[in-house]
């Protein structure tokens, strides 16, 4: 529908856009439509607020965007919790803006991304509604997983299975009579039944919101935990967690709930659909895979030939910011996807994370996901995620490594993605008030975490206060903090040391410079404080984690996230330097 044909304009600004091969270095940018640009000033982002901000996009010099759930949704999960699958929420706008989005966004050389939620829908959705008001047993039913509770009365869960957002993975339904009756099972929020695969008419309605969206020129789809979906038909209880008092989500090898030897089919069948496309303007769609996955070979396994093309790769997000961390995840990310002849990714953050300047600012930096409200920072092994407990975070020195980090995420082999807002240098927001906290964690936990708010802030644009060119007067639907005046994109836009133009410095860079497309990776030893390589024989990129200033290769400095002091690349910080 969409024609994408190479006009000059496309050229000038992206000249990679034709290529079949564009996503395998492509710097995608992640839009969180709820809080990115509110054109109908109600409070909340919407497509027509996206559409106005692509020529950002464009001079930022990105390559594609990819946009989180715009689907109708009550937003018990942020969006993630998709009532219809083929429509825009008449909150974001509607089919004929996404339209124009897409239109927009090729004729500025920009390719979208937008998000497949394959494993759960809404509560909301009608296939779920008919669902509850089918008989235990009947077709309906056997789209989702119900299932007799244990038990004398039925009355206890079917297997222990925990919800990722806390509390159990089960909710009992009530039948017409008043009664109890079965139960179903939900992976994350309440409000997010999850879908049966094994029964053919899931996969099947997902090959048909596929094409939807492709023919109507989606250039490809982020996949929304692709390592769930199947799961063992006998439904096994598994470890539980001393954390949650439910089953563990700890994803190990042989799970019955992730990676279970089913989704391999799933995928193959996706990656089928979008060959479909191959002879058209856009070419083959792509895919890139949300799943977070011990050991990396496991998520190799996700980008094989036949299966998905690219897979976020988190061990950046999940590294400490120190050179031997930062190092391990190079030399074990690059081979691992070079041995399947996919690119690797890098990503600092998204809509599930602290934000980076935030983690990198605290005195752990391989911290992540829910901030406690608890006293002590707390663990559990099971789950391998420790909780982010409130200490105070130094900004200052927060941002100064997430610069550093933004560099050198931008100068690896591979793909790049940037969460909207990384580009400003924002902090997560700490202290968003109880009463506003919207994610389902908050509640789920009982109120222990305080989940994912603080990321999902909306933008400030331009201003001196909040709505801060978010909206023109509505308060923003989560609280902007009054110290983004200095932040603003317009406020950053004229200021040559703002993180907005080391981001457009370097995306320009790496556009204009082929060793960011071709050159292979060679190690330099600057010291074991120092990370170091060059990219083909004329680039060097030295990132110093050590208290020493370091001395640099002879060139000429390109860029760097800090001023070099005479002459030497200080702590916390990364420069780029042609040979
Ligand atoms: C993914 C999304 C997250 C959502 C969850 C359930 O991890 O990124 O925001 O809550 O899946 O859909």
């Amino acid at each position: 529908m969409t024609n994408a044909s190479a006009t000059p304009q496309i050229a000038a600004q992206n000249p990679h856009f034709h290529d079949p091969d564009w996503w395998r270095n492509a710097v995608v940018y992640q839009v969180y439509p709820r809080s990115f640009a509110d054109a109908d000033n109600n409070g909340t982002g919407d497509v027509q607020g996206i559409i106005s901000k692509l020529p950002y996009l464009a001079d930022l010099g990105v390559d594609a965007l990819w946009v989180s759930p715009w689907y109708p949704s009550p937003l018990l999960d942020g969006g993630y919790d998709v009532a219809d699958y083929r429509d825009i929420s008449p909150r974001f706008g509607t089919l004929a803006d996404a339209d124009e989005l897409l239109t927009t966004a090729h004729r500025l050389g920009l390719r979208v991304f937008i998000d497949l939620v394959p494993n759960h829908s809404s509560w909301d959705h009608p296939l779920f509604q008919a669902a509850l008001a089918a008989a235990p047993g009947s077709p309906e039913r056997e789209l989702y997983y119900f299932r007799d509770g244990r038990g004398e009365n039925g009355d206890l869960p079917p297997n222990n299975w925990g919800s990722m957002f806390g509390g159990p993975a089960w909710s009992r339904t009530t039948n017409p009579d008043g009664t109890p009756g079965q139960w179903y099972l939900h992976m994350f929020d309440v409000s997010q039944p999850d879908w049966n695969w094994d029964n053919p008419a899931v996969p099947a309605l997902f090959d048909d919101v596929l094409r939807f969206w492709f023919d109507r020129g989606v250039d490809g789809f982020r996949i929304d935990v692709a390592d769930a979906m199947a799961k063992d038909p006998a439904l096994p209880d598994v470890t539980l967690s001393p954390f949650t008092g439910h089953g563990a989500n700890d994803k190990h090898e042989g799970s019955p709930q992730w990676d279970y030897p089913g989704v391999e089919a799933i995928q193959r069948r996706w990656r089928a659909v979008a060959r479909e496309y191959a002879d058209s303007d856009l070419g083959e769609r792509v895919f890139v895979a949300e799943a977070y996955l011990d050991p990396i070979q496991r998520l190799i396994e996700y980008v094989t030939p036949d299966r998905l093309h690219s897979t976020f790769n988190f061990d950046a997000l999940l590294s400490e910011w120190s050179a031997e961390s930062q190092r391990a995840v190079i030399t074990k990310s690059l081979p691992a996807h070079g041995a399947v002849g996919a690119p690797t990714t890098w990503v600092l953050g998204n809509h599930d994370t602290i934000r980076v300047v935030t983690r990198f600012g605290k005195p752990e930096t391989g911290t992540n996901f829910a901030q406690s409200v608890e006293g002590e920072g707390w663990e559990d092994p099971a789950e391998r995620t420790i909780r982010m407990h409130p200490i105070p975070t130094d900004v200052e020195l927060g941002l100064r490594r997430a610069r550093a980090a933004a560099l050198l995420e931008l100068s690896l082999p591979g793909g790049a993605y940037v969460y909207q807002g990384e580009e400003l240098g924002l902090p997560e927001v700490e202290d968003i008030p109880e009463d506003l906290l919207d994610d389902p964690t908050w509640e789920r936990s009982g109120r222990r975490l305080r989940g994912r708010d603080g990321c999902r802030v909306p933008m400030p644009w331009s201003g001196q206060a909040s709505p801060f060119g978010f909206g023109t007067d509505a308060q923003p639907w989560l609280p902007q903090p009054a110290a983004w005046a200095d932040l603003t994109a317009e406020k950053q836009a004229s200021d040559p040391g703002s993180t907005l133009s080391l981001y457009r410095a370097a995306l320009a860079l790496r556009r204009a410079r082929p060793e960011f497309r071709t050159g292979e990776l060679s190690w330099l030893d600057l010291g074991a404080d120092v990370v170091a390589f060059q990219r083909g024989d004329a680039l060097a990129v030295v990132v110093n984690f050590g208290s020493a200033p370091v001395s640099l290769p002879a060139g000429e400095v390109l860029l760097t996230s800090a001023p070099l002091v005479e002459g030497l690349l200080p702590l916390d910080a990364t420069t780029w330097i042609a040979l």
